[in-house]
């Protein structure tokens, strides 16, 4: 058994919270790539940012792609939400495994990322939160959108809920 499901989508979306309940369900191994990326460098995320620049964390990124891909059997992967906005990424994620889109409106992602902007250094200066998401959200749905699989969320929907639709969609694509 060697498939890996990418959950992608904007930052707040919930894509750790539902991989981590999902790979309990699947019974196997749970990752987030800002987690790995920042045990790799031993700096967190703000840090690699202001250190190193934006292009650099993108690097680090595709290496981590590289690095996930290379680990045998089944594994679910929260990715950061730029991770997927290269072709090259998308494309590799494609390959390599299932990928599902967590997709929220703008609205609702303004709501839950109101209060927690600090840690994301792409939006901790937003002087305008909700057009910065509606910027960032018209480059970036382009590759969310090449997703093998899309779950559109509903508002306040549980993250049981979540975790069912997405546990239904992988199972109709037989998910190996
Ligand atoms: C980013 C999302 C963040 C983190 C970094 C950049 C992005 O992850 O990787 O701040 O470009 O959208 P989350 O999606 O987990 O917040």
């Amino acid at each position: 058994m060697n498939s890996k499901v990418f959950l992608i989508g904007f930052m707040g979306s919930g894509k750790s919270a539902a991989g981590k309940m999902l790979a309990e369900r699947l019974g196997c191994d749970f990752v987030d790539t800002d987690h790995l990326i920042t045990e790799k460098t031993g700096m967190d995320i703000p840090a690699i940012f202001s250190s190193q620049g934006e292009i650099a964390f993108r690097e680090c990124e595709n290496d981590t792609i590289y690095d996930i891909v290379k680990k045998p059997g089944r594994l679910v992967i929260a990715t950061g939400g730029g991770m997927p906005c290269s072709e090259e990424n998308i494309k590799l994620m494609n390959f390599f495994g299932k990928t599902v889109y967590l997709k929220r409106s703008p609205d609702e992602l303004y709501e839950l990322l109101e209060t927690e902007t600090l840690q994301r250094p792409l939006i901790s200066q937003a002087t305008d939160l909700r057009t910065t998401i509606i910027q960032m959200l018209t480059h970036r749905s382009p590759f969310y959108e090449m997703a093998s699989h899309v779950v559109e969320i509903q508002r306040h929907e549980s993250l049981q809920a979540v975790v069912d639709r997405i546990e239904k969609v992988l199972d109709m694509a037989k998910l190996p």
